[in-house]
């Protein structure tokens, strides 16, 4: 395994790989990693001659500045990880490496950026098509990989690629989830004991919802949800969605043909916990 942190160096290198006819994946991850990204990383061995796994706590895509500062660092214990999952090439830039200038393009996300992390994240979006079209541009990976528990930075990061024209598979990795259902996230281990003890309810709730379709109109579904969250002391629901995969658009009817989706962000003590889950 190599780590490189200057675009120079690693692009060196990936010249030569696709000289000799080898297929790169390419893995983004803020670092601090969890059972979560190593599935995509083993997926992306799985599938190419190589891969890249790129940390980096990207500024531009926080919102909140806490967050930022408060968000954990453990690159020891990450590049121990990725050595043991037999990662090719780690990309750990500096801020300076990826943003050395001022230039900051912007991307039309239509709904994908006024619509549930977007309504209650304010330029996120914009900072992950930043950061991820940066990414792709220094890698040019045939492959990328991304979870499908940021759902809407994977329907996002979609978009980003039909608007830069790339030719470029975005792969969808299954959502890991600990023993009591609970998505893995990096932010995990901030939460308490207690707050820890409660999160499974969003998974929970996810899967009762998805449940009442047979009995309930998706109108109604969301009613429910709201009144089950209003009712426990624990966690503040932030929003609920079932929405389609394209534009994001919320689902009136079980009969449309598109592929749905429920989304749930709630605030559990200081953290913010997302999930979703297949309606179909
Ligand atoms: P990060 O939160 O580190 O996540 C990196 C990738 O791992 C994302 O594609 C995310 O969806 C995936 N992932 C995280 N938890 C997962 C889980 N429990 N199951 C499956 N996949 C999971 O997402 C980001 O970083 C950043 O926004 C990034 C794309 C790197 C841009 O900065």
């Amino acid at each position: 395994m190599i780590v490189y942190r200057t675009k120079n160096d690693l692009t060196r290198h990936l010249d030569t790989l696709r000289k000799s006819g080898k297929s790169i994946g390419l893995v983004p991850t803020m670092g601090a990693l969890h059972r979560g990204h190593a599935s995509l990383v083993k997926i992306a061995k799985d599938q190419n001659d190589a891969i890249v796994v790129s940390i980096f706590v990207n500024p531009s895509q926080f919102n909140d500045p806490a967050d930022l500062e408060a968000y954990p660092r453990t690159l020891d214990l990450d590049l121990e990880m990725l050595q043991g999952l037999k990662a090719d090439l780690v990309f750990v830039p500096s801020v300076q490496e990826m943003y050395p200038d001022e230039v900051i393009r912007t991307f039309d996300l239509g709904n994908l950026e006024r619509t549930m992390e977007g309504a209650q994240r304010k330029g996120h979006f914009q900072g992950v098509a930043q950061i991820v079209s940066r990414l792709f541009e220094t890698v040019a990976p045939h492959r990328a990989y991304f979870g499908q528990k940021d759902f809407q930075q994977l329907v996002v990061v979609r978009r980003l690629v039909e608007i830069l024209g790339l030719d470029l598979e975005i792969v969808a990795c299954p959502i890991i989830r600990d023993e009591d259902g609970l998505a893995m996230s990096s932010r995990n281990v901030r939460l308490s004991r207690e707050e820890r003890k409660a999160a499974p309810f969003v998974h929970i709730t996810l899967q009762l919802a998805r449940e009442k379709r047979g009995s309930m109109s998706p109108a109604e579904v969301k009613m429910w949800v709201e009144l089950r969250f209003k009712e426990q002391p624990i966690m503040k629901l932030e929003y609920f969605e079932i929405v389609e995969d394209k534009e994001l658009m919320p689902v009136t009817n079980w009969g449309e043909q598109v592929n749905k989706v429920g989304c749930v962000a709630v605030q559990l003590g200081k953290i913010r916990l997302i999930d979703n889950l297949i309606f179909d």
